[in-house]
């Protein structure tokens, strides 16, 4: 390749970065979904006990026990509570109090509320992300 074609080729990589940078980072980060203040106080209560490495989330965390992303409207919050209260023989009962565990629930519902996992129904915009518009 001839200089002046390697120069044309590093500044259009050069000018193409700049533009994708300035359009991610001026795109924003906005979301529908905000979190409650119980929710935050069960997202507290979660990392606090680590439930995370068991268990994933979005399809990330541990893998000795089951995603928790849709728990809430899979399974409902009556059985999502009595595994929390009493554990099982594979799970630990972590001995949380009342508002403990409500908050694992409000926590746990925001996280049913803003995802569906696995999701294969996404449509992928051209440059790689989800379509907001069209996530479920
Ligand atoms: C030591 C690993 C471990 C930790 C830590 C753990 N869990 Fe679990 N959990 C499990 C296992 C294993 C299961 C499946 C239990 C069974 O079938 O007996 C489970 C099941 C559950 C279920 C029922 C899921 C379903 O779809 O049936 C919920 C809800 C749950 N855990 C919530 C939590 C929360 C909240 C925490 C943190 C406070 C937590 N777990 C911490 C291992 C763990």
């Amino acid at each position: 390749m001839r200089l002046q074609n390697k120069r044309l080729f590093f500044f259009t990589l050069v000018a193409a970065y700049l533009s994708y940078t300035f359009f991610v980072y001026t795109s924003g980060t906005e979301t529908a979904f905000k979190m409650s203040a119980a929710a935050q106080e069960g997202k507290k209560v979660f990392q606090d006990n680590n439930c995370i490495a068991c268990h994933q989330l979005y399809g990330l965390g541990g893998y000795m026990g089951p995603d928790l992303t849709n728990v809430i409207s899979s399974r409902g919050e009556l059985y999502v509570r009595s595994f929390i209260e009493n554990g099982t023989a594979k799970m630990p009962d972590f001995e949380l109090n009342k508002p403990e565990v409500d908050a694992l629930v409000a926590y746990l519902g925001y996280v049913d509320s803003s995802a569906n996992f696995p999701n294969r129904s996404v449509e992928l915009t051209w440059y790689g992300t989800v379509n907001n518009s069209t996530a479920e």
